[in-house]
């Protein structure tokens, strides 16, 4: 028997059910992910990739077939043992990059610092994430409308990293960034990859697919 995935789908299919009938937003995926791979995430519009994320991210409960985290039944869990898991385990950056409006730079990455470890940060953690991804001090002051596009990203990643995740799950990270921008992010991404994290981006992107050590393409909700 090989090393447990850290991630695995079994047979997972996703239905959202509307009124207008039902949408099959994946179906019947199998597929495992390694510990410390890069993989890349790729399909048209509307062929699930967000879904599948989702699924990963524990966002979301597979309608059918199960979704193991480093070994464990995501359906076995109950709430708590999920929210602990997916604080601990699993950081997410969003192509809109969701950071809470009213909140500065430093609060927004100090959030999930907070409700993972129910104190302040004394470390100088969330100071030194920020810093690594570039954002100085001054600029950690500002709330997320008054930054670009790129500083926002950077924040987000800076957030996703607090709690020092094994899984980084992307959804079109550079989707709302110039390329040039969009290319720094990349490279903060390819950096955390060399550290040792497991990357998995959804990506419209062929260069971002250059650096994955795999690409998962997805048609219709199924992997092709
Ligand atoms: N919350 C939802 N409710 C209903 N349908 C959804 C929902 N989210 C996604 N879908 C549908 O599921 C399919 C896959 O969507 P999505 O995973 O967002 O695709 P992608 O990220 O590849 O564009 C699409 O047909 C989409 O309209
Ligand atoms: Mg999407």
């Amino acid at each position: 028997m090989g090393a447990v995935s850290v991630i695995e789908l079994d047979h997972v299919t996703k239905i959202y059910p509307l009124k207008a009938g039902d949408v099959v937003a994946l179906d019947d995926v199998t597929l495992r992910i390694d510990r410390g791979e890069f993989i890349a995430i790729m399909g048209p519009s509307g062929s699930g990739k967000s879904t599948l994320l989702n699924q990963i991210g524990c966002l979301d409960v597979p309608t059918r077939g199960d979704l193991l985290i480093s070994g464990k039944n995501i359906r076995k869990m109950i709430d708590q043992e999920l929210t602990t898991l997916r604080l601990a385990t699993i950081g997410f950056i969003f192509q809109k990059f969701n950071l809470i409006p009213v909140l500065t730079a430093f609060e927004n990455v100090e959030y999930p610092y907070l409700m993972k470890n129910r104190r302040e940060d004394i470390t100088g953690r969330v100071r030194n994430l920020l810093l690594s991804v570039g954002i100085d001090n001054a600029m950690a002051q500002h709330r997320p409308p008054e930054l670009s596009g790129g500083q926002q990203q950077r924040v987000s990643i800076a957030r996703a990293l607090v709690n020092d995740p094994a899984i980084l799950l992307c959804d079109e990270p550079t989707g709302n960034l110039d390329s040039k921008t969009g290319d720094q992010i990349m490279e903060l991404l390819v950096e955390l990859h060399r550290q040792g994290r497991t990357i998995i981006t959804v990506t419209h992107d062929a260069r971002v697919s250059r650096f994955a050590d795999r690409i998962i393409s997805l048609t219709d909700g199924r992997v092709s």
